[in-house]
């Protein structure tokens, strides 16, 4: 904070970190720094945003489900995925208060590019092993980072996580379902597998987020763990990623796109190469190959459904 005319008053400060260093959990309505809150509502409504935007690629393969089965799964995922983006977006709506700013700001916000939504929601999925591989490695992914979060010092989101990460559980198996069948399946099943991992595989190192903030230039991994919103930082949360996914995408005889990488003994680290950071700063800036259409789709979507907001907003008239 570098003006000290704008410090809260350091005894609610003293006392608001003594609640947070005790386990405390910070409620909707008690005081809190600006900091603390400021990073919540980019947090949760970045969270919130990128379940809306991430159902959409896994919607497009509901009309083209192999079987009714997995039509079904698939179709109860997208609605999931919805109703988690509705839950948190309630959470973030509850800390905008007192800039005056609702659900229709982070609406209007991730249009205009402000907010932006989690970098593999702007990619490709055009097999079913992407629809697959979503469900299986990218929630496997979201699991690891919001487990993370789920003693989160903000009672509200540590909640909504509660349940959030419980429905997460059914999405993993799901796409893992799909992944087992297609690699039992015929060689081109598998090779759709194989594809699909390759062109996953930077997307879902990036999913963590850039390793070292010096680099970077945030600090945001150090905010969010000196406020016990999260404990662990992008890189552990990578780490352990590989050692949860490795075994199983080698078990079932695929390999990865990454014939570097490797697991270090001395250092108990996966050694592996980076993705292209710059790729990803332009990804999330809405310059993915999917970006604009499911933005499109997306803003389609809140037009259409523009009466039911009024409808639901509107006084009862007799
Ligand atoms: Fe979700
Ligand atoms: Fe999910």
């Amino acid at each position: 904070m570098a003006n000290e005319n704008h410090l809260p008053d350091q005894e609610k400060l003293d006392c608001f970190m003594d609640r947070i260093n005790a386990g405390e959990k910070i409620e909707a309505d008690d005081w809190m720094p600006e900091e603390y809150r400021k990073t919540l509502i980019k947090l949760i409504s970045m969270h919130g945003i990128s379940e809306i935007m991430g159902a959409l690629p896994e919607k497009e393969w509901v009309p083209k489900a192999p079987s009714l089965k997995r039509k079904l799964g698939i179709m109860a995922k997208v609605q999931d995925e919805m109703g988690h983006g509705q839950l948190l977006l309630r959470v973030a709506e509850d800390l905008m208060k007192p800039y005056g700013k609702n659900r229709e700001s982070i609406m209007e916000d991730l249009f205009s590019g402000e907010l932006k939504f989690h970098n593999v929601f702007h990619m490709e999925a055009p097999t079913w092993a992407d629809a697959g591989l979503i469900g299986w490695l990218v929630d496997g992914a979201a699991i690891i980072t919001q487990t993370n979060m789920l003693d989160a010092s903000y009672g509200p989101y540590a909640r909504a996580l509660k349940r959030i990460c419980a429905e997460e559980v059914f999405h993993a198996q799901h796409g893992e379902s799909i992944i087992i069948a297609l690699a039992e399946g015929t060689d081109a099943q598998k090779a759709m597998i194989q594809d699909s991992i390759n062109r996953w595989w930077d997307s879902l190192l990036m999913f963590f987020g850039p390793g070292d903030a010096s680099t970077t230039g945030t600090s945001k991994q150090d905010i969010t763990i000196k406020y016990k919103i999260r404990t662990k930082t992008n890189e552990q949360l990578r780490q352990d990623f590989f050692t949860k996914y490795i075994p199983r995408v080698l078990s079932l005889g695929l390999k990865l796109p990454d014939p570097t990488m490797r697991f270090d003994d001395i250092s108990g680290q996966w050694i592996y190469q980076q993705p292209d950071w710059g790729r990803f700063k332009e990804i999330i800036k809405n310059k993915g190959p999917k970006s604009e259409e499911r933005l499109r789709l997306r803003k389609i979507s809140y037009e259409t459904n523009a009466w039911v907001r009024e409808a639901l907003g509107s006084p009862v008239h007799s």
